[in-house]
């Protein structure tokens, strides 16, 4: 598999040049943890091609991921999943439009809504124990959706969300087709899934565009994404969408990150891939006498915390005294991502902490609050353009939301733009710990 990125710019940053181009630092700095990648930082210079018009070697890297991911087409994203949200939108939704938009979605969808005047019609998901960020979309519910609103633009579904559950992606594909309607994939968590023993992919699985965080799971540099589309209907739109948002000075270390990823996924990866999930397999058995381990994407280790008599955030803080950062924890749920780049001595230092908290065993009883559809008052767009005042979360009882809120992460709104805050959402952003939000005067 070719690297043309990274070798171009290792060849320039080899060779002595006057650099009369951006940016500022010229390829040095003064010395310090960060002197070795200054070299290889440059910009659009003369053969390095442009992100947004790619047609030398951007577009060839572009190529090789597409094949390795068995796509129609794939755009690099060095602006995360979030420019890829916003792009995918823009091609598939015009403003004013309703999309059918799964609820434990991130808040770069909400963004994405507001910035593009999109009306969303909320699915809500099964959430697991105690939590309100986390489910599966039944395909089901996508289909009444779907009745009910048949002038929607398009399905956006995230999956898998952010605590690793998965919906059945075949299935709402086949459903949102069946009404002509194309299906949108936030798999900004599944990147790896492509290379599972079956693939899983939501290309692999009807979707017609997906984006995938690559840093999230794979060896790239943070903001590293995939654009996946599965047609040439939106690949001719997807570059000029992502243009309208991109910064027009994309990272080239982020770019290099997804292009040598490339090498390694054709090379490695798969093996490594199966070895890993393997490992934390073996881990959930070893601790599944203590912990009650949801259900979950292969890579994550999410621990329901309240059956040992902790809260998710004490059971985090118990691991931290151990030298172990888990990804997320709230009140009821820890979660940790693992990937071939975790060693076998993590899993045995992470086996060793989990089995050896304190724990009082007498199970926390979990918070109470239902997930319930929120009156919406106004669109997101006109309510986050609004007038706005600050108030005290428990005087924002009937007035309506002017900022998504939510923690990050998990980034995953209790209320959106526009919605009238109810007394059960009230409870919900307590229990993250919101004591002020934003509402239209
Ligand atoms: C489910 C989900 N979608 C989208 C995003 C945004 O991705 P990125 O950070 O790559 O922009 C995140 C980030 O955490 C996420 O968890």
């Amino acid at each position: 598999m070719t690297t043309p990125i990274y070798d171009f710019v290792k060849a320039y940053a080899e060779k002595n040049t006057v650099r009369g181009h951006m940016p500022g630092h010229k390829g040095k700095t003064a010395e310090n943890t960060l002197s070795a990648v200054f070299p290889y930082d440059i910009t659009e210079i003369k053969g390095a091609d442009a992100l947004f018009e790619a047609d030398g070697i951007i577009a060839e890297s572009e190529k090789n991921a597409s094949e390795l991911f068995g796509t129609y087409a794939t755009f690099y994203s060095a602006g995360g999943s979030t420019l890829c949200i916003q792009a995918m939108l823009a091609v598939c939704a015009k403003q004013g439009e309703k999309i059918i938009c799964a609820r434990n979605s991130h808040k770069a969808l909400h963004s994405a809504c507001i910035l593009l005047g999109l009306s969303p019609v909320w699915i809500y998901p099964e959430f697991e124990d105690g939590s309100a960020v986390s489910g599966k979309i039944t395909p089901e519910s996508v289909k009444r959706l779907l009745e009910e609103n048949t002038d929607a633009a398009c399905v956006y579904i995230t999956s898998p969300d952010y605590l690793g559950a998965v919906s059945d992606v075949k299935a709402i594909a086949e459903i949102s087709h069946s009404f002509g309607k194309p299906l949108i994939v936030d798999n900004a968590h599944g990147a790896h899934f492509a290379f599972l023993e079956e693939n899983i992919h939501p290309i692999a699985l009807g979707a017609d565009m997906c984006c995938d965080s690559a840093h999230k799971t794979l060896p790239v540099l943070t903001g590293g994404a995939y654009l996946h589309t599965a047609s040439e209907k939106y690949a001719e739109k997807v570059k000029g969408a992502m243009s309208l948002f991109g910064s027009s000075s994309p990272s080239y270390l982020i770019l290099q990150s997804l292009d040598l990823c490339n090498k390694y996924l054709a090379e490695n990866f798969r093996g490594e891939l199966s070895e890993t999930i393997n490992r934390i397999e073996k881990l959930k058995s070893e601790i599944k006498d203590v912990y009650t381990v949801e259900e979950s994407e292969p890579l994550k280790l999410t621990i329901y915390a309240l059956p040992c008599g902790l809260t998710g955030r004490e059971l985090a803080d118990r691991l931290r005294e151990s030298d172990i950062e888990p990804e997320y924890a709230d009140e009821t749920h820890v979660m940790l991502m693992f990937s071939p780049q975790n060693s076998e001595s993590d899993f045995e230092r992470v086996k060793n902490a989990l089995l050896t908290v304190k724990m009082p065993r007498i199970c926390l009883e979990p918070p109470h609050f239902e997930i319930l559809p929120l009156k919406k008052a106004m669109e997101m767009r006109e309510a986050f353009f609004s007038e706005k005042e600050t108030v005290r979360t428990d005087d924002a009882l009937g007035r309506i939301c002017a900022r998504t809120e939510t923690i990050c992460p998990p980034c995953v709104p209790a209320v959106a733009c526009g919605e009238l805050f109810d007394k059960n959402t009230i409870k919900i952003l307590k229990m993250y710990s919101i004591s002020e939000v934003n509402v239209v005067k």
